[in-house]
């Protein structure tokens, strides 16, 4: 399993040092959320933030965007940095295509899914995603609460892909992951945790990452 600690929690008064400090921890995703203030009501950052702090750390860049016509920046987020691009399947009217998009600029392509969207919304798409992004809160904000219903999701995410070898996507969580949800979401399924405020609330980053992988 993978730590994706969400920069969006972090102090951006002192972003380099944060992240340093989440990279030394052992974490192996930054995950990085992009919000326009449309498809979500709040505004974060654009691509020229993280491409700053490329040079200076190994860790993959998992682009979350949670904007509206997500095609419009593809480009522009490649080309910053992003390792994974992930676009919502509600953003667009056409997700196959703009995960075509994003594989054709040699990223790797994945799809989210808010609580209220059906796990089918993906059906078509298992083929080709290397993520699928299922969303334990309502996108927009860090320091939710855990929505426990959406783990039903992961759960059929998982069952599909261990019963059909040409799916290959890695089920990522979003969303109020704490230590204590984080082990609802690895017995669902899920492969990659994403956490914001319960990293970065805590001084000690390397203790926080550990705390949400298994203890045993
Ligand atoms: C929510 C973002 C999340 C968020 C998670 O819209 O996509 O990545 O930062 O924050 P926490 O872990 O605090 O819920
Ligand atoms: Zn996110």
């Amino acid at each position: 399993m993978k730590i994706a600690p969400s920069m969006l929690s972090a102090d951006f008064n002192h972003l380099l040092e944060e992240i340093q400090t989440i990279e030394k921890g052992g974490a192996e995703y930054l995950h990085i959320d992009i919000m326009d203030g449309t498809f979500v009501p709040n505004i974060s950052f654009g691509p020229m933030i993280f491409q700053g702090l490329r040079s200076h750390c190994q860790m993959v860049f998992d682009c979350h965007l949670m904007v509206e016509k997500p095609e419009r920046y593809l480009e522009m987020v490649a080309q910053a940095g992003a390792d994974i691009i992930t676009v919502h399947a509600e953003a667009t009217q056409h997700i196959h295509s703009a995960l075509q998009q994003i594989k054709a600029l040699g990223k790797k392509a994945g799809v989210a899914i808010n609580p209220g969207t059906p796990v089918e919304a993906v059906y078509p798409l298992l083929e080709l995603a290397d993520l699928i992004l299922v969303m334990t809160v309502n996108p927009g904000f860090g320091g939710q609460a855990f929505i426990g219903s959406t783990l039903k999701k992961v759960e059929k995410l998982a069952q599909l892909r261990h019963a059909n070898e040409h799916y290959h996507y890695e089920i990522e969580v979003d969303g109020g992951v704490n230590y204590q949800t984080a082990k609802e979401c690895l017995a669902a399924g899920a492969d990659v945790l994403v956490a914001g405020s319960y990293i970065f609330k805590q001084e000690d980053r390397t203790a926080a990452i550990a705390s949400l992988r298994p203890q045993d």
